[in-house]
């Protein structure tokens, strides 16, 4: 019988999880769900606990729903641990963009200084979860989703020195949904090779004939905008630049390759309606009113407007494929071993991998071109920057991070930003 670990448990997402777990309830024999929080988000936790414990009892399913603030108490002997914290929440989300753009550049929950910051801020809390795993549960698997997913999968392998670890995102998951139909396809007709790092990779497609169908799924994504999650706003690529690299690059590349249409919009949206981290918290309001229904057993259809809807299709089917060996394709952040062969072999990337009992077996992509070698580099050394300077607090190393980022434009006004963010964060940051 399962023992199940959630991080970060009083998550507006949590219904989804639930729901995901009751999916799955012939492959995982669970028999107890802990949900784990911190004093500022026990209100939250209580809310969003009480609502997965009735959704599990409408199920008809005897597992324990347990809501904690222990973590230790919680992983001791734990199989599985997932995370989904938010290190500061949503107020610490709201600085990340608004601090940026009061300067006029990109804040953003994974990209650019915010998403930087948000990596400083999560590395020493997930090294701590870590050092607990290894005392109180050294045979689990950490599946990790905070962001950013593939930074923090980074720091977990690197620096906590821990390998069964998973980082997902849901954005391949949006992807491998949306895509099939659009050329009249089920997604087990196609086969799917993704690669590249969280929030920065690509794929290509081939149908059941072993056709490459890449560009008549890129052919329709001009009619129907396929699989962009919420929170990003929709500037088309230059389909000549598509064209060119042959490859569908995800939703996140429009922040480098349209970085001008893509900042504008942030900065109108700083000005007018506010940041995304202002609107998710409305929206996050009303999310929780609606779950403090004691009639409300079921997931409500406004979860599907967070950017990370269907993120339980990756969570709960990657640890019901290592639990139970199904050797399926998922694309998931984990140690390269050559996989791409322009990145080093031993650290983490996003791939395609198969997913079994002896974890991810990523599978190879191939040498990229030019291109987006050289972008790919860049980013992932930027990755590796990012978390050395989280790990050790050193100042240099994190005005290089942000010398580095392509939406940093580098000098006094990317130095002041940095400033700005260590005092607006310090409660956050031990390391620095
Ligand atoms: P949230 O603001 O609701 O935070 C979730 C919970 O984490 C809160 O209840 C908070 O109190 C708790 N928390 C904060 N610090 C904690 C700690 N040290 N220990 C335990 N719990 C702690 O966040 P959210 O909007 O639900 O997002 C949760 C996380 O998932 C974020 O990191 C977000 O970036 C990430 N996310 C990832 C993806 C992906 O594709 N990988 C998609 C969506 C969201
Ligand atoms: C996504 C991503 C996440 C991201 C999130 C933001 O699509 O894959 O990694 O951070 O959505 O969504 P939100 O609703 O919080 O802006
Ligand atoms: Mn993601
Ligand atoms: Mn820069």
């Amino acid at each position: 019988a399962l023992k199940l670990v959630t991080i970060g448990g009083g998550s507006s997402y949590t219904p989804e999880l639930i729901e995901g777990f009751i999916k799955r309830q012939n492959e995982l024999p669970i028999k107890e769900i802990w949900l784990v929080d911190i004093p500022a988000g026990e209100e939250k936790l209580r809310i969003v606990g009480a609502m997965a414990q009735r959704m599990v009892k409408k199920a008809g399913l005897d597992w324990q729903i347990h809501l904690t603030l222990d973590r230790r108490q919680a992983l001791k002997d734990a199989d599985f641990v997932s995370t989904q914290f938010r290190v500061g929440l949503l107020n610490a989300r709201i600085k990340d963009e608004r601090i940026p753009a009061s300067y006029g550049m990109l804040g953003q929950e994974t990209n650019g200084a915010g998403g930087i910051f948000k990596a400083f801020r999560t590395i020493p809390v997930i090294l701590d979860i870590v050092a607990d795993m290894k005392e109180l549960c050294p045979d689990a698997w950490l599946v990790n989703f905070t962001n950013p997913s593939g930074m923090i999968t980074e720091a977990i392998a690197t620096y906590g020195k821990w390998d069964k670890v998973i980082g997902l995102c849901n954005v391949p998951v949006g992807a491998m949904l949306s895509e099939p139909p659009l050329i009249g396809k089920t997604l087990d007709q196609l086969t799917y090779k993704f690669a590249g790092i969280d929030h920065f990779h690509w794929h290509k497609v081939w149908d059941e004939t072993g056709k490459n169908v890449t560009m008549d799924i890129v052919d329709k994504m001009y009619s129907d905008d396929a699989g962009l999650p919420k929170n990003i706003f929709d500037v088309p690529f230059y389909r000549a630049q598509l064209d060119d690299m042959q490859m569908i690059p995800c939703g996140y590349h429009r922040y480098y390759y349209r970085e001008e249409e893509m900042l504008a919009h942030a900065l109108e949206e700083y000005e007018g309606v506010g940041t995304r981290a202002q609107q998710v918290k409305r929206l996050e309001h009303e999310l929780f009113e609606l779950y403090k229904d004691p009639n409300l057993a079921v997931k409500p259809p406004q979860l599907a407007e967070r950017g990370g809807a269907h993120y339980s299709d990756a969570a709960c089917e990657a640890i019901a494929s290592l639990y139970a060996n199904k050797k399926n394709h998922m694309v998931v952040s984990t140690v390269n071993h050559g996989a791409i062969p322009d990145l080093p072999e031993d650290h983490v990337v996003e791939v395609s991998a198969q997913i079994g009992a002896a974890g991810a077996i990523p599978m190879a992509f191939g040498a990229l071109p030019p291109a987006e070698r050289g972008w790919l580099q860049l980013m992932k050394n930027m990755e590796l920057v990012i978390c050395e300077a989280g790990v050790t607090g050193n100042y240099g190393l994190a005005l290089q991070a942000f010398t580095m980022n392509p939406v940093i434009r580098s000098g006094h006004t990317a130095k002041r930003i940095l400033d700005e963010l260590l005092i607006a964060h310090q409660d956050h940051l031990p390391q620095f």
